[in-house]
């Protein structure tokens, strides 16, 4: 009869020690029982990178990389993408379940009411240097938020939490779109309650002098799509980020900007602004095969190529394609495109990527498309952490009323010097680095 437990042998002792299994995992923490005396420490798990640790619970997102498949709180991803509004995604990912339509609209109120941010924030911003990267002012002012609402300490009051998500939710796209004013040196654009979400960030961005701006719905419908395939992917590195400055119990402003300062690494969510600049550099299609031979020779990565958890086609990727369709209608065709397209077709007969499962990440082709929607390159991890918000909080929340929750503090092996004297400066080598 099988068991859901594992049984091991420690070679060192002979002992043997059941542990159980339940979600196809073991506890690590059951590994601290295997000792080779009963003064000895326990056995440990290392797991650099965290490839293969469960580090909580999650009821948010599934992801089967082999498969392919993304689901917010069970809904595959398309059929979100292809019906739903990030706005009633956000809501969907941050309470668990979709909005019956007057919980929609009271959200909707509640997000679009919160887009303002107090006149303070602008005068920071513009303390920054007039090329400051907006990604870094997004994290320094989104952290700065908390010093407006100290109530967001309450972390273990629902309300305050909920509070919180709306103002993160709206705020965020204020920043942004203030970040971007800021470095082309434009007057900052207030938000228009009359416009959608996505909209009002369109207004916020690109409204020059004009009484009322009208966004292209393509284009406003594209970027709502795009924040949709944002909005969650499980525990990432900077929905880590999130959870683990959240862990401390600091306040979501601070551990928003945390989750920010993360996906701002080229690795993460500074990929598709690479992927642009690398297209660019390879500037023509004839350029491709030295370029894929670079690659292979380790001298470059192919960014918006592979992905930790997908080793198939990222389901996201398959879905801005699409979307990219619809925007060169709008936009014209980005020369850029036909360049990504025989770049994926070369990589993806090529040994090297087939055998090492890298495929089309969301990044390939969402860089592209920002860019013929007008956003300088600085903006694309902007855009990907206005649409990442909700995950981020959504996780968060539940980190907090996890009841395992603790503060999140990984164990180290030591592999440094044993104890030695300390010496007096006079006494010491001078052929150690300065
Ligand atoms: N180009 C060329 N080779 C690659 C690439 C790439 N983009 N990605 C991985 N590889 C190779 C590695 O060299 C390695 O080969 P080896 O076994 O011969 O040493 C193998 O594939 C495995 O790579 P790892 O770095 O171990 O994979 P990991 O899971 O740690 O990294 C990551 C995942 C960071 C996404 C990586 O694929 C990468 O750097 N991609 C380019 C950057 C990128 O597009 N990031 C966006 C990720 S999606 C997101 O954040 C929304």
């Amino acid at each position: 009869m099988s068991k859901d437990t594992l049984t091991v042998t420690d070679n060192r002792t002979g002992a043997q020690y059941e542990l159980t299994v339940e979600n196809g995992a073991i506890r690590a923490a059951d590994l601290a029982r295997i000792k080779t005396s009963d003064d000895a420490p326990g056995l440990l798990s290392y797991d650099p990178a965290f490839l293969n640790t469960a580090a909580c619970k999650s009821a948010i997102t599934f992801i089967d990389g082999d498969q392919g498949i993304l689901r917010y709180r069970g809904y595959p991803i398309d059929q979100l993408a292809e019906k739903s509004s990030f706005l009633e995604v956000a809501y969907l990912i941050v309470k668990g379940e979709l909005p019956a339509a007057s919980h929609l609209r009271a959200f909707v109120h509640n997000i679009t009411h919160h887009t303002i941010v107090h006149e303070n924030i602008k005068k920071f911003i513009d303390g920054f240097h007039y090329d400051a990267h907006p990604m870094g002012i997004l994290v320094g002012t989104v952290g700065a938020l908390s010093t407006f609402y100290p109530e967001a300490k309450q972390i273990n009051d629902p309300e305050s939490r909920k509070i919180q998500t709306h103002r993160l939710i709206a705020k965020m796209p204020t920043l942004a779109a203030f970040a971007y004013r800021h470095s082309i040196g434009m007057p900052y654009a207030y938000p228009d309650n009359d416009l959608s979400y996505t909209g009002n960030f369109l207004n916020m961005m690109f409204k020059k002098t004009e009484l009322k701006y009208k966004p292209n719905p393509v284009l406003e419908r594209a970027l709502d799509v795009l924040f949709i395939l944002h909005a969650d992917h499980e525990q990432n590195c900077s929905t880590s980020a999130m959870r683990t400055v959240g862990s401390s119990q600091a306040d979501p402003y601070s551990a928003v900007a945390a989750a920010t300062a993360a996906l701002y690494g080229p690795l993460h969510g500074g990929a598709n602004e690479g992927v642009v600049r690398m297209l660019t550099q390879i500037g023509d299609r004839s350029k491709i095969p030295a370029y894929i031979k670079r690659v292979k020779d380790g001298e470059v990565r192919l960014t918006g190529f592979g992905h930790r958890v997908y080793k198939n086609y990222d389901p996201r990727a398959k879905f801005i394609k699409r979307i990219a369709d619809e925007v060169f209608e709008v936009t014209g065709r980005s020369p850029l495109l036909d360049i990504a397209l025989e770049l994926e077709r070369i990589a993806l007969d090529d040994e090297y990527f087939v055998s090492r499962k890298l495929y089309p990440n969301v990044d390939f082709y969402s860089g592209i498309i920002y860019q013929a929607m007008g956003f300088p390159l600085d903006m694309f991890p902007v855009l990907f952490a206005i649409g990442r918000t909700p995950g981020w909080l959504a996780q968060w929340a539940e980190m907090l009323t996890d009841p395992e929750r603790r503060i999140l503090r990984p164990r180290q092996i030591y592999v440094g010097h044993d104890v030695r004297d300390y010496a007096p400066v006079s006494e010491r080598r001078d052929d150690n680095p300065i």
